[in-house]
């Protein structure tokens, strides 16, 4: 096991109307805030609704921020912080899912710091504070609940990107499945496969951490069991509170303490997909996944063998790499590049942003030949 340091400050507040504390939390942080959302289904869900109760009968200015696109972007980012300064707010209250929670990760440091967003995202200005951050999440996914991470795009330098730092943890975050129920069939699909990468991510990484590993074999498990049943009764709360609770313990760290790194390759492959064609994230991931294991399994198969065995009680790498496939295509979330809308023809545009950004990951490093290979396959 690796040297590490536990650090996480959220505190999370779950279950069926678990938003009736969201007032008093907000009461103790200030008295203004801007309320963040996206495109419109918080109006649909009662989240909105409920998160403007709590914040009105306890006194608390709303300031509204809304359009925030799935597969986010800084300019809207920049946008809401230069909103908050001029509001003077005291904190922001975000809604929705990664997106929104992602991108109200950065207006809060960027409000704190008097910072542009992509300044803080690329590391040029270091952040040394936040303006809180609660977090009411509605769909089960990213983690982005409980870790320090934002992941956004900027269209001027061609990228997306992750940057994750300590003072980004939100302060509260409420999450109540009930809110996840009308996530639709598609974006629940991709929030499970999401969950799945975060866990292999974590598997494939720098380390040997066996308490962690038993942690990824059972939030997998988790999935492969409840992940199924919950696509076939979308509107069963125990299911949506099962995969909810793994999203978020998927990507909190436990599965990471005592390794050096988690890989995060196929991530930085998805996000290609994700910039050029607005391909929800969790669809980028069903897509790699199978063809990035598939390619190191003609280098080093030991890893992949293990987990089949513990998952699966398959031998082979390949019996492992078509279980996973299996369970994506059952879930719904598309496993060839087609199934997404894109086609052979794009392969030079792919290859050429994940050789300028030389995507890979920390652990398993990828070369031209590999991303070429990969690439290949998925779009087969
Ligand atoms: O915009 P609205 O109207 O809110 O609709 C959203 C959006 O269209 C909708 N939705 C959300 N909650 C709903 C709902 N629809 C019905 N009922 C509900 N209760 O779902 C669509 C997708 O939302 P989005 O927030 O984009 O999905 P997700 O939570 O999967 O977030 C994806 C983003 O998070 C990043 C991804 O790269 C992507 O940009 N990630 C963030 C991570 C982190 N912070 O740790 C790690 C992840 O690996 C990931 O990279
Ligand atoms: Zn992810």
């Amino acid at each position: 096991m690796e040297n590490f340091t536990a650090y996480n400050p959220t505190k999370l507040h779950f279950g069926n109307g678990i938003i009736k504390d969201l007032g008093e939390a907000a009461a103790a942080l200030g008295k203004k805030a801007l309320l963040v959302y996206g495109k419109g289904s918080v109006m649909r869900n009662g989240s909105y609704a409920d998160t403007v109760a709590q914040l009105k009968n306890n006194h608390i200015g709303i300031i509204e921020y809304n359009g925030i696109k799935p597969n986010p972007v800084v300019d809207s980012v920049d946008e809401a912080a230069a909103l908050g300064i001029r509001e003077n707010i005291d904190m922001v209250v975000a809604v929705g899912g990664g997106s929104v929670i992602d991108s109200a990760k950065i207006i809060a440091v960027s409000i704190a710091e008097k910072a542009k967003g992509w300044d803080i995202m690329t590391g040029k200005q270091k952040p040394a504070t936040s303006v809180p951050l609660i977090a009411v999440l509605t769909l089960a996914a990213t983690g982005t609940e409980m870790n320090p991470t934002a992941v956004l795009q900027n269209h001027e330098t061609d990228q997306k990107i992750g940057f994750r730092n300590p003072v980004m943890f939100p302060v509260h975050s409420f999450l109540d499945p009930g809110y996840t129920k009308s996530v639709p069939a598609n974006h629940t699909a991709y929030g499970i496969v999401d969950l799945v990468a975060h866990s292999l991510e974590a598997w494939f990484g720098q380390g040997d951490a066996p308490l962690s590993d038993s942690f990824v074999i059972a939030i997998i498990n988790e999935a492969l069991e409840v992940g199924p049943l919950l696509m076939k009764n979308l509107e069963n709360y125990e299911y949506r509170a099962r995969i909810m609770w793994a999203a978020t313990n998927a990507l909190n760290d436990v599965t990471m303490h005592g390794r050096i790194s988690g890989d995060w390759g196929v991530h930085a492959l998805g996000h290609i997909l994700s910039y050029l064609y607005d391909t929800p994230h969790g669809a980028t991931l069903s897509i790699f996944y199978p063809a990035w294991m598939r390619q190191l399994a003609q280098k080093n198969p030991d890893r992949i063998i293990k987990l089949g065995k513990a998952l699966f009680d398959t031998t082979t790498a390949e019996e492992t790499i078509s279980a996973f496939e299996n369970f994506f295509r059952e879930l719904g979330s598309p496993v060839k590049a087609s199934e997404a809308g894109i086609g052979k023809e794009k392969e030079e545009e792919i290859l050429s942003l994940l050789n300028k950004h030389n995507a890979s990951g920390v652990h398993i490093r990828l070369n031209d030949y590999d991303r070429k290979a990969i690439v290949n396959m998925v779009l087969q």
